[in-house]
């Protein structure tokens, strides 16, 4: 199949992931249409972006002037998305998560260029319920970008039943192009591959602690020094070949009989939530953050992810 060569990328919704999905392309060489409805959404986010450029150049992950990036970056306050689409070569949406938002979107999109593959960076539609009653719905794929989207490698690939060969291989060369690490979703499920692994992590971790078997904060340790260690560097198949599938199957007799099969989040988290304990965008979750500002607090995680990623990108030059 003959695939486009893609100069200029549109993204809608200029929040939490457009913005490290714009910055990821532009990073890149791409040339990048960020577009929003709010004003202040926008402005905030080409702020934040350069700052974050800055702390990629500053631990040497690439090598660029900050000016040069945020200038391939066009943000664009608007509601017009047919006038927006025009002289972009492709377009991913992160608008957020509501069905009929996402189907308008895409229904504007596809009225104003027939030709164009779409992704939508949906973390819970499969790409058959987003494209029901949409023209051209084998132009739309999926595109899962993991928060911060800057930072972590992965993007997971999903397609409808109708999605074109030609849309999946265009997409494969644009995130290889932009520096991403990619997985096919091969069936279309729920939650994809890596939020159903999480989700199945959060529920055990739950039961750990309304049990009071261990503290938050020994959770913490607990895993960055043991599972979360390993995974960062080995893969779940790989440990598995090396502890040796005798053992882990009988580890799974015994252990699946005896985790939690919950199937409501812990009565704990339910009541931190009510109580407003959102975590760093509200001050206070597990841990307290009331006394820095959410930027520096974000700024530091992010610090520490950008230290794992320079491991990994040079474990994947190897
Ligand atoms: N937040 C995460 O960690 C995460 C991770 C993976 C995937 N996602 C998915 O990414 C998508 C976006 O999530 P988010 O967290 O970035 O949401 P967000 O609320 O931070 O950002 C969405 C932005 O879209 C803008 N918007 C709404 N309607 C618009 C329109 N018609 N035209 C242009 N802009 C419009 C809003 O003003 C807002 O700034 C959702 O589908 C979400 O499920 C989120």
């Amino acid at each position: 199949v003959k695939v486009n060569n893609i100069q200029r990328v549109l993204v809608i919704g200029a929040g939490i992931m457009g913005e490290g999905i714009a910055q990821t392309f532009a990073q890149a060489g791409l040339q990048v249409r960020l577009i929003d409805l709010d004003k202040e959404t926008l402005s905030k986010c080409l702020v934040q972006i350069r700052k974050n450029v800055q702390q990629f150049i500053e631990l040497g992950l690439i090598m660029d002037e900050p000016d040069c990036v945020t200038a391939r970056i066009e943000g664009r306050q608007t509601e017009d998305i047919a006038g927006a689409v025009k002289g972009c070569d492709y377009v991913i949406e992160a608008v957020p998560e509501i069905l009929k938002l996402k189907k308008e979107i895409l229904t504007r999109i596809m009225s104003a260029n027939s030709q164009i593959s779409v992704a939508s960076n949906t973390s819970s539609f499969t790409i058959d319920e987003l494209v029901e009653g949409v023209m051209y719905p084998e132009r739309v794929i999926g595109l899962h970008y993991f928060n911060p989207a800057h930072i972590i490698p992965l993007v997971e690939i999903h397609r409808g039943r109708q999605t074109a060969e030609v849309v999946y291989q265009e997409t494969l060369k644009l995130m290889q192009q932009s520096g991403k690490q990619t997985v096919l979703v091969r069936k279309e499920v729920p939650g994809f591959i890596v939020n159903r692994i999480t989700a199945a992590i959060e529920r055990e971790i739950d039961y750990l602690l309304d049990e009071g078997i261990v503290s938050p904060e020994d959770l913490d340790i607990a895993i960055k020094s043991s599972i979360g260690f390993r995974f960062a560097c080995l893969g779940p198949m790989e440990v598995e070949d090396m502890i040796g599938l005798d053992t882990a199957m009988r580890v799974s007799q015994r252990m699946f009989k005896v985790l939690s099969n919950a199937a409501e989040p812990s009565p704990e988290l339910v009541v931190k939530v009510k109580r407003g304990e959102l975590g760093i965008k509200s001050g206070k979750g597990w841990y307290d953050y009331r006394s820095q500002t959410r930027e520096n607090v974000l700024e530091e995680k992010n610090r520490v992810l950008l230290q794992q990623l320079k491991l990994y990108q040079s474990r994947a030059r190897e």
